[in-house]
């Protein structure tokens, strides 16, 4: 079976506690984690892979979080070809204190993951978000699973359920495993 691989960068631990989650959820041994600090060493360790997640939360005004600075700008050189790879973006932000870039950072990864050809799954509906404005909204939807720990973490839960479903349809799945626990 194909395998997937979650790459995340996490500042403080809030969107690495959902990639945890969305492994959990997808199936423990069919996902390879990867802390963006800690396990990243190039891009071939992403195109390893046909199914990707990339988990990004926002920091600075609208920016991807550190981890993630480098990596991109070596892809930008690079120009490496996603072409033929699914991916789904998750990240979370602050709609509150920071709504006019809320999740901004998945809209980075989305431009240049579909410019190197990657294929999105997993945009979902603007409905049941506030803010003022976001890079990641695209044609009245946001381009991966936003949350927002700082200001509603009641509904992390619901929204990640959601998702699960919506990029289970387009991802490999451990049948069985964990498909209704609570993540
Ligand atoms: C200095 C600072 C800047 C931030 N900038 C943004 C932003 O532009 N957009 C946003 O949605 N959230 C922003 N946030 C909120 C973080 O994304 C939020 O705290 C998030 O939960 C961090 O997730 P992480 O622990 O996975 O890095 C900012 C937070 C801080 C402290």
């Amino acid at each position: 079976m194909s395998k997937i691989g979650i790459f995340y960068g996490s500042a403080s631990g809030v969107t690495q506690s959902v990639a945890m989650k969305i492994r959990k959820r997808l199936g423990q041994d069919i996902c390879d984690l990867y802390n963006m600090e800690e396990d990243f060493d190039d891009v071939d360790d992403m195109l390893k892979y046909d199914f990707l997640l990339f988990g990004c939360s926002t920091w600075g005004a609208g920016e991807v979080q550190s981890d993630w600075r480098d990596p991109l700008f070596e892809m930008s050189v690079d120009k490496p070809d996603f072409s033929g790879k699914t991916i789904a973006l998750f990240g979370a932000g602050d709609c509150v204190d920071h709504g006019e870039h809320f999740v901004s950072a998945l809209g980075t990864l989305y431009d240049d993951f579909t410019k190197y050809g990657a294929t999105l799954v997993g945009a979902i509906p603007t409905d049941g978000y506030t803010y003022k404005n976001s890079f990641a909204e695209r044609d009245g939807t946001l381009v991966g699973l936003a949350f927002d720990e700082v200001n509603e973490s009641g509904k992390t839960q619901g929204r990640l359920d959601t998702w699960i479903e919506v990029i289970r349809a387009h991802f490999p799945s451990a049948e069985g495993e964990a498909q209704t626990e609570a993540a």
